[in-house]
């Protein structure tokens, strides 16, 4: 059972990890939702030896290797092929149609995790007959989880959920035909990575992607606090072109946000919104 720190753990004392975290390591979760903070320390914590956020702070200030083990569990990468498949259903439904109008389409996959989000998108654009017009950019902080984007292997495990996933999101084709099986992993067919670029991206700091028609940014920004959340929204804006799609999490919305203004509708149940001017 793991023990309940929360409680006890003091506002100051958080707020001092976190600085000296940012001044030694440059990672900054000063502005990430403080309830997601405190469990992932309550868990930190509960796990090792350190009996207070004081001394979980000197360990892992003096011990770097700790910080980075540490750090893999302040990100959540929890993620899947075709996760929500009524929002794939919707965005093979009513966003390719109107993606098939343009020339050449860019799509942003950020906060993309290990990249099972960007395979998902590359498969339907393939299967829409789009994918060689297109340009998919997935990026995340991590670089750990964008190594194994880029590898694009995967636990044969997951394949029996993923095809159902697929099946549910309007796949057409057999899914095995994605991929190559060998021993315990499945790796992607390298087809599908031809036309994606896997780079590094850090919503809170790093600057636009510019003249995007689609922004995936799904099941990352519940992780940020409002300002955050707002940084972020500011940055899809700018990065979008005119009516371009930005397509959130199930718990994500843009319409409570300062930039609300800037976004309309598109399938507002699905999450799909798009840049208004
Ligand atoms: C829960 S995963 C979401 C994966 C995928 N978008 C999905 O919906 O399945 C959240 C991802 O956001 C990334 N992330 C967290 N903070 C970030 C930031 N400031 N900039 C870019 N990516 C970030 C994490 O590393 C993690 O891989």
């Amino acid at each position: 059972m793991i023990c309940d720190y929360e409680k006890t753990m003091k506002e100051t004392e958080i707020q001092k990890l976190l600085d000296a975290v940012h001044e030694k390591y440059g990672y900054d979760f000063r502005n990430y939702s403080r309830s997601h903070i405190k469990r992932r320390l309550n868990r930190e914590l509960a796990l090792s030896d350190y009996k207070s956020i004081s001394e979980l702070a000197e360990g892992i200030l003096l011990d770097s290797k700790r910080f980075y083990e540490m750090l893999a569990d302040l990100f959540v990468h929890t993620t899947s092929m075709f996760r929500d498949t009524d929002f794939y259903l919707s965005f093979r439904k009513n966003v390719v149609p109107v993606l098939r109008t343009y020339p050449s389409i860019r799509i942003w996959s950020a906060g993309c995790a290990t990249g099972e989000e960007a395979y998902s998108i590359a498969i339907i654009l393939k299967e829409e007959g789009l994918y060689d017009q297109a340009r998919i950019y997935a990026t995340d902080i991590s670089n750990s989880v964008l190594r194994k984007a880029k590898d694009g292997i995967f636990p044969i495990g997951s394949m029996k959920e993923y095809t159902e996933l697929y099946q549910k999101s309007g796949g057409r084709e057999a899914f095995s035909d994605y991929y190559k099986a060998e021993h315990n992993f499945a790796m992607m067919d390298p087809s599908l990575k031809k036309n994606v670029v896997f780079s590094s991206h850090n919503l809170a700091i790093d600057e636009v992607f510019a003249e995007m028609n689609v922004i995936l940014c799904r099941n990352v920004l519940i992780y940020f606090n409002n300002d955050l959340q707002t940084r972020a929204f500011r940055l899809f804006r700018d990065s979008l072109g005119i009516k371009g799609f930005l397509c959130l999490g199930s718990k994500e919305d843009v319409r409570f946000s300062s930039l609300s203004e800037d976004f309309e509708d598109f399938e507002e149940r699905m999450k799909i919104y798009k840049r208004r001017y």
